[in-house]
């Protein structure tokens, strides 16, 4: 595949970045698009697209997330709070023809950017799909310890979900 391009994703871009989730998950993880709507209208400027020949191939959704607020799976009123303390990399899909051709660490690290560029002084995710090994080739390691996810709430992202977290210092 040549080269695609990593942007930052536009409204107009929502119904294909649901196509490109329908293809890399199980079908619980499917979000309305209601839901993708409100994450992306509370902060465009944490999700990103990658577009190859004029169709998106990729994505990261990411949110500033205050202390525990991390949104249910398929929340659709999801609002962010005043004072964010870590980023939350909510969803990452790079769709079956894009696999292997280094979108995937590029979005990583565009948002490990931005959240050091926001002062934000950690990031965290939900592993799912068995995906915790490709997470700790960033840094993340699992975070047992539920000061910002609950049990419960990890447990409504799957009976495999594990909460992964990492500090990020002056040159993540
Ligand atoms: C997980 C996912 C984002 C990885 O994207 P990808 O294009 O396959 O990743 P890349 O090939 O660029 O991988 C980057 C590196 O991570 C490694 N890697 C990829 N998937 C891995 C996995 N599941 N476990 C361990 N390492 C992995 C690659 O071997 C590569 O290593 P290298 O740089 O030494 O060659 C992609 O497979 C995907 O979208 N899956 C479906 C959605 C999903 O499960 N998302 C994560 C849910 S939290």
């Amino acid at each position: 595949m040549t080269q695609a391009l990593v942007r930052p994703m536009a409204q107009g871009d929502l119904a294909a970045v649901l196509s490109v989730q329908h293809q890399s998950y199980a079908a619980a993880f499917h979000e309305p698009i209601e839901a993708f709507a409100s994450k992306w209208a509370a902060s465009p400027d944490t999700c990103w697209v990658a577009e190859h020949e004029g169709a998106v191939c990729a994505y990261l959704v990411c949110l500033p997330i205050e202390q525990r607020n991390l949104p249910a799976l398929h929340a659709t009123d999801f609002q962010k709070g005043m004072h964010p303390d870590w980023l939350y990399l909510h969803d990452l899909a790079i769709g079956p023809v894009a696999r292997g051709t280094g979108l995937a660490p590029q979005l990583v690290e565009r948002a490990l950017a931005r959240a050091q560029a926001m002062a934000l002084p950690a990031a965290g995710l939900i592993a799912v799909q068995g995906s915790s090994a490709f997470w700790r080739r960033f840094g993340f390691e699992i975070d047992a310890s539920e000061r910002l996810v609950s049990a419960r709430k990890l447990a409504s992202f799957g009976a495999d979900a594990v909460f992964m977290s990492r500090e990020l210092g002056a040159t993540a």
